[in-house]
């Protein structure tokens, strides 16, 4: 037979807390008596265990030796109760569960606030009496919806739970309450370790045949845990130890399972799994290594009990463990154990439960604390009070998260390191980050480029310098450009030691002046693009032929590693017109050209990009010319034809005046065979139709100069 162990089987949070303080309670006790009020905990044999530790337990108060010390069990006592003893000097140890003592303090605030208030579970349980004499025994007590039949409530309604309830009673409670309460505050004060413990018992109770559940008989929720199983389709044995276990109950059963409720201990619950482990063995009639290492034992070596060896260790680990002493302003290890919308409880190893508040949780304080922590979470925590007054430590995780942030802001300091932190906010003046602690940013070291809108960082994980660290008046400066700044550097140093003059690359135009264009060649180094550089032809502004954020292939032309200076051209990442010149244009070619320059002994006029030729003064009219001005302005737009051309000196000459000439000569024989053509046509039938050779070159449209 396989059996499969409830991982919540055993001990709670609350119990193991109890039996930790009872154990540490007897070892301080110097000769005084130590009593628990009522069984410690609902399991006579951790009982038992108690009582060799020398704490006997006592029913009530009444008659109490004022020398002997009165342990407070998980179930907690009617707060009035605890409040005559101390004032009657009675040594009062609490080892009320955290979590009671909550449902207390939420009855009690209820009742203060007019509401009636209903506790859902077994009116005669201490804990249900203690929560019923929080609200000075003014609340109501159900155990089920029935019991709220018939009964005539006020307007107003607060509902508690038991600790132990099962959800699906409370819930069928509150379900009632609500259609009796005009207004229905619910407080579900449910353990989530009972919860828990309830649902992985419900889940193996469906998944397998045979349940046994370990505890006392007198424990509430070892007994709501044999009845979830039952119901659950499974069936169920609650035994208290491995003594009662049947063989015959696991008949032909293939694989069982075993819980335990939240009082129980934890060799108990072992015991009861290796029993169940030899009935298997038994049945198949095998022999176990446990019996095969009986055999061989030698005849001095003591036998060994089969839940001899756990129980030891268990006892080790409830009892050997001390409490932590705490001391404020001290930083310690928790663990969260529940959250709830306004605190956190977390085990602190302490006598005490310690309650972080949700201002204490984080800076600034979040919405809910589920936000931050959860069940189970390890956190660093500082301890702001030893009791707030109901006998909890007070921590601060934000306090504790703050001292480890400036530890860690400190080194970096000392070492100039580059710290990594989120930004949170953008303000007037700069950034705000959070590092644990709050950071500044000034505007001015937000980045090495001019931002315009600084809220472009906010939500953004940034490197940062620390400017600044002052303990004292919380002051922490930070530097983003600096890191950018160092980068850059960085980047430039490599760039120019890898940079190759003639290197063809990739480019954006950075900025415009009137010299030429600042081009960034990567990793924001940027080289100088002379205006000279831009265009094979002549150009006279950069912004005529670039923009900023332009991308541009540009040659690497020169260097300077001294000043750390670039030099690019853009014109020579191009073919050179100049070198397919003779395959495009000849000699004797009539072209169509633009006047770029008009100087003194004649005109430049630009036949392609990056090709300009020369109009010699006396190339350009069939008549003489004074002042190249007086026949062509730039800007206009001429034909001209090629007289020469010398690629290797990067010259062509043109003239305007044989251009004229040539295409004077076109039309006027194009006109007179348009003549021809025409009396050919038209003469045979009419004479009366001869148009005469000047009539018709009249309406030709000979070419001439125009102007823009
Ligand atoms: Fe406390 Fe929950 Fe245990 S209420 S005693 S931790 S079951």
């Amino acid at each position: 037979m396989e059996v499969d162990v409830a991982k919540s089987a055993g001990f709670c949070f609350g119990v193991r807390r109890a039996m930790e303080l009872a154990s540490q309670t007897a070892e301080d006790a110097k000769g005084k008596k130590v009593y628990s009020l009522g069984p410690l905990i609902h399991n006579p044999q951790a009982v038992e265990k108690l009582v060799s530790l020398g704490i006997g337990a006592i029913d009530s108060l009444d008659g109490a030796d004022p020398g002997g010390i009165y342990i407070v069990r998980t179930h907690g006592l009617p707060p009035k109760i605890i409040e005559d003893a101390r004032q009657d000097g009675i040594t009062i140890v609490d080892g009320t569960c955290p979590f009671v003592s909550r449902a207390q303090r939420w009855a009690a605030s209820l009742k203060a606030d007019g509401y009636q208030v209903i506790v859902v579970g077994d009116p005669e349980h201490p804990e249900v009496i203690g929560i019923v004499g929080a609200t000075d025994d003014t609340a109501l007590v159900c155990r089920s919806p029935g019991d709220l039949e018939g009964l005539d409530l006020r307007r107003r309604v607060g509902v508690i739970a038991q600790t132990t309830q099962t959800f699906e009673n409370f819930r069928r409670c509150v379900d009632k309450l609500l259609e009796k309460a005009e207004e229905l505050k619910i407080y579900n004060t449910i353990c989530t370790a009972t919860t828990q413990r309830q649902e992985e018992a419900a889940r193996m109770a469906r998944e397998y045949p045979v349940m046994v559940v370990v505890g006392g008989r007198n424990s509430a929720n070892t007994t709501n845990l044999a009845e979830l199983c039952r119901k659950a389709g499974a069936r169920t044995f609650h035994v208290e130890t491995m003594d009662e276990l049947d063989p015959a109950w696991f008949k032909g059963v293939k694989k069982a399972g075993v819980t335990g409720g939240a009082s129980t201990p934890s060799w108990i619950i072992e015991g009861v799994v290796k029993k169940m482990n030899e009935f298997d063995n038994e049945a198949l009639g095998v022999e176990t290594n446990e019996e095969a290492s009986k055999e061989s034992r030698t005849p001095d070596e003591p036998a060994i009990e089969p839940a001899a060896r756990p129980a030891a260790e268990a006892e080790k680990d409830i009892y050997s463990e001390t409490f932590r002493s705490l001391s404020v302003g001290q930083i310690i290890n928790a663990k969260v154990v529940q959250v709830q919308n306004d605190e956190v409880l977390v085990d602190i190893g302490y006598k005490s439960e310690g309650v972080i508040p949700l201002a204490e949780l984080k800076d600034p304080p979040p919405a809910a604390a589920s936000d931050v922590v959860s069940v189970g979470d390890e956190i660093n925590v500082y301890v702001v009070k030893l009791d707030d007054g109901e006998g909890n430590v007070v921590l601060s995780k934000r306090r504790a998260d703050a001292h480890k942030a400036w530890e860690y802001l400190r080194e970096a300091k000392a070492k100039n390191e580059t710290i990594e932190a989120t930004v949170r906010e953008r303000t007037k003046g700069g950034l705000l980050v959070d590092l644990g602690v709050r950071g500044f940013v000034p505007a001015s070291h937000a980045s090495r480029e001019y931002v315009e809108d600084l809220s472009v960082f906010v939500g953004k994980k940034l490197p940062f310098k620390i400017l600044e660290l002052d303990e004292g008046r919380r002051n922490i400066v930070l530097s983003h450009k600096l890191v950018e700044e160092e980068e850059y550097l960085k980047t430039k140093k490599e760039t120019f030691a890898n940079l190759q003059e003639g290197a063809i690359l990739d480019g954006v135009v950075k900025r415009l002046t009137n010299f030429g264009a600042f081009v960034d060649i990567g990793h924001g180094v940027e080289g100088l693009l002379h205006v000279s550089e831009i265009a094979w032809s002549r150009v006279k502004q950069p912004s005529d032929m670039l923009s900023i954020g332009q991308k541009i292939q540009v040659k690497v032309i020169g260097i300077d590693r001294e000043n750390e200076r670039i030099s690019l051209s853009l014109k020579q990442a191009m073919p050179d017109p100049w070198s397919t010149v003779a395959d495009r244009f000849q000699t004797g070619q009539i072209v169509h050209g633009e006047v770029t320059r008009v100087v003194d002994f004649g005109a430049f006029v630009r036949i392609a990009d990056g090709l300009e030729g020369l109009v010699h003064v006396s190339q350009l009219a069939d008549r003489h010319v004074a002042k190249p001005s007086d026949v062509v302005n730039v800007g206009d737009r001429v034909d001209a034809k090629i007289l020469n051309i010398d690629p290797a000196a990067h010259r062509i000459s043109l003239s305007i005046k044989e251009a004229h000439g040539a295409l004077n000569q076109a039309a006027e024989k194009e006109a007179k065979e348009a003549v021809e053509g025409q009396t050919t046509e038209v003469a045979a039938p009419n004479d009366n139709n001869f148009t005469s050779l000047g009539e018709i070159a009249g309406n030709i449209d000979l070419p001439k100069l125009d102007r823009k």
